[in-house]
């Protein structure tokens, strides 16, 4: 028995927020659902926090963020200016639940201790369990030891995928094989392109959207899905680091060495030709372009394929997810999962999945 489910506060839990960012807002207003199990004690971004051991009154934490968002001098007496650290007030302790909506790496590297300290980690950051292997080792322990560790929102947005590929290795199952299409923006950019429009146009757009990141460079060199594969995998039994896995990266140089906004918006064009005459050689063999991520045994790639139009990581549309998984009880055809697997909506509602099952 775990020394963890000894340390419940009779009290109701404390809930800190950290990251106000597209998820972090998104998040707030669905909290409301979980009163009174649960007490907003604590949101902080990289600049400033606002908190109350007693919680948050309602609506302060919108307030605070549209006041601190205006400038310093606006925001209310509840908000402080902060250096991101990751301290942690004194009075927020063991059986409190901790929501990582960042993508600080500081902030990945100190989950293990957390779990370490009582508290419940749920994160949409996947630079937890997807960062350095040792980190997630880390983790790993931490959760064998009885700690509570929520990471559905780092790959799929709260997709069933890791619950699945857990469910069925604690089943006696192996997973033999893993294939998908994993970013969200990426899935969208390719479907309908068939390099009869230039392609740093759907990119502009998928920005203009909000589908892609500001910088489109994050999304286009597959980081991102390198590490929701590394997730993956691992949760499958597969230890491998990121030199494990082989990226086809979308960058040219051009882009490689554009140095700000407007350089790489110049940039963009660079994507045009290559990329046309992929989109069109496909078409040509009645297939479409998919970016995708495979696990077969322990070997991981991550590319752009040419895949027959009816195949199943072609299917679906917009931002959504595809993954497919091959074990001993799939081995003739897999298990595919689909669904919306990007956005702040839905990577919220995943987070409070998360939350709420930290907090039963
Ligand atoms: N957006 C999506 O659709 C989506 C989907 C799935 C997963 N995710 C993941 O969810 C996480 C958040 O994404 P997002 O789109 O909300 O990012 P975002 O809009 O850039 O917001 C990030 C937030 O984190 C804060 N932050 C950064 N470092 C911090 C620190 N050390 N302490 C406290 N707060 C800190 C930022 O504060 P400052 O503004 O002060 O720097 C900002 O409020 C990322 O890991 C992302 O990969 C996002």
């Amino acid at each position: 028995m775990s020394a963890f489910l000894d340390l419940l506060p009779d009290r109701p839990r404390r809930l800190a927020v950290l990251g106000a960012g597209t998820v972090g807002r998104a998040l707030l207003p669905r909290l409301a659902a979980l009163e009174p199990t649960l007490s907003l004690c604590l949101l902080a971004t990289s600049r400033w926090r606002c908190a109350d051991p007693e919680g948050l009154p309602a609506g302060a934490a919108l307030a605070a963020i549209a006041l601190a968002q205006a400038g310093p001098d606006a925001a209310p007496d509840t908000v402080q200016a902060h250096d991101g650290s990751g301290d942690l007030p004194a009075w927020f302790g063991p059986g409190d639940v901790l929501v990582d909506a960042t993508a600080s790496e500081a902030l990945a590297a100190r989950h293990a201790r957390w779990l370490q300290r009582g508290l419940r980690v749920v994160t949409a950051n996947k630079l937890g369990v997807g960062g350095p292997l040792i980190r997630h080792q880390q983790v790993r322990r931490q959760v064998e030891n009885g700690a509570w560790y929520g990471d559905a929102a780092t790959v799929g947005a709260g997709l069933p995928l890791l619950r699945c590929v857990r469910d069925l290795r604690a089943g006696g199952d192996r997973v033999s094989a893993l294939a998908g299409v994993l970013s969200g923006t990426l899935a969208w950019l390719f479907d309908g392109y068939d390099g009869s429009t230039p392609f740093s146009a759907r990119v502009r757009e998928a920005v203009a959207l909000g589908y892609a990141e500001p910088d489109p460079r994050v999304d286009l060199s597959g980081e991102d899905v390198r590490r929701k594969l590394l997730i993956l995998a691992r949760a499958a039994g597969q230890p491998l680091d990121a030199g494990d896995v082989q990226v086809e990266s979308l960058l040219t140089p051009a882009l490689l060495g554009a140095r700000d906004a407007a350089s790489t918006d110049a940039a963009l064009v660079s994507l045009d030709h290559a990329l046309s005459v992929r989109a069109r050689d496909a078409a040509a063999r009645g297939n479409v372009l998919r970016y995708v991520a495979r696990l077969d045994g322990a070997h991981a790639r991550i590319g752009l394929e040419s895949l027959p139009l009816g195949h199943a990581l072609a299917q679906g549309g917009a931002c959504d997810n595809r993954v497919a998984i091959w074990s001993c009880r799939y081995d003739q055809r897999p298990l595919v999962i689909q669904g919306p697997g990007a956005g702040a909506g839905v990577t919220a509602a995943a987070l409070l999945d998360d939350i709420r099952r930290a907090t039963t």
